[in-house]
């Protein structure tokens, strides 16, 4: 078989994204044959592998991602929280966190394994299927599970006990650089999370050398814009409704002041 990859980033991505960008066999014993797909755009598949390298980095926080379940099926599964279900409390109650985490989370992740089973998306990581089955109307259920369950286990590492304050003086002065200084890029994060019409996302992101804020509706992320998330902030009401009602403002500036983990968007800078 020849392989044909479409460009350098492909021949520097990882084995299991290799395999699911230009192979069409022999994908190994963690999964089924994937037919051979149209090569994707060189940025995206960029962000992608930087994304699934940062996927690997929560992993060895949290747990994998997926798991061998028998010798040809895989199955993904739900991280661990890194901080008890209290500790962001009382920004983020106990009881908002339980339902958050241990209901909408995990349905995303169960939901998800449903819908893969059995299908070409098998054995895919999440960064994976989000890449593969964005914009495709075909697909869009296993878009929304895969992108929810990805946006919520780097959610979960934005946040952090005792956070905000300042950042480390790298990100600080690519902050600045950027809005003028930190309490702007909060404001901008504040105004992107409280403008997002219905449920969705805040971010702050990377666009090639420079920060920016943006805000996604729904499942939306920035894996698909080749765009490298920094930090992400929930604002579907199953977030925040149970502490705040419908005062979603109050919410994100308590977030942005108390729990935001800024180191952890330092090391998303790479
Ligand atoms: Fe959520």
């Amino acid at each position: 078989m020849t392989l044909r990859p479409v460009c350098v980033a492909q021949l520097n991505a990882p084995a299991a994204l290799r395999g699911n960008l230009f192979r069409d066999t022999n994908a190994g014993a963690r999964c089924a044959p994937k037919p051979a797909r149209k090569p994707l755009p060189c940025r995206i598949v960029s962000v992608a592998i930087e994304m699934i390298n940062t996927q690997k980095n929560i992993e060895r926080n949290l747990m994998s991602d997926i798991a061998i379940v028998e010798k040809q099926s895989v199955l993904h599964v739900l991280p661990l929280l890194p901080y008890p279900e209290n500790a962001l409390d009382p920004v983020i109650s106990p009881r908002t966190m339980s339902f958050h985490y241990g209901k909408h989370h995990k349905g995303y992740v169960d939901t998800l394994n449903k819908l893969v089973d059995g299908t070409e998306f098998t054995g895919l990581a999440l960064a994976e299927l989000i890449v593969a089955t964005a914009g495709k109307p075909d697909h869009a259920a296993i878009f929304n599970n895969a992108a929810q369950a990805w946006n919520h286990a780097f959610y979960w590492q934005s946040l952090r006990p005792d956070g905000g304050g300042e950042p480390p003086s790298a990100l600080k002065q690519k902050i600045e650089k950027a809005f003028g200084s930190v309490d702007a890029c909060k404001s901008e994060l504040t105004k992107a999370a409280t403008t997002q019409f219905g449920s969705g996302w805040a971010w702050l992101v990377l666009d090639g050398g420079g920060l920016k804020v943006m805000k996604s509706g729904n499942a939306g992320t920035p894996l698909t814009k080749g765009l490298k998330p920094l930090l992400a902030i929930d604002v579907w009401e199953h977030a925040y409704y149970l502490d705040y009602q419908n005062r979603r403002i109050d919410h994100v500036k308590a977030v942005l002041d108390r729990l935001i983990n800024w180191d952890f968007a330092a090391a998303n800078l790479g």
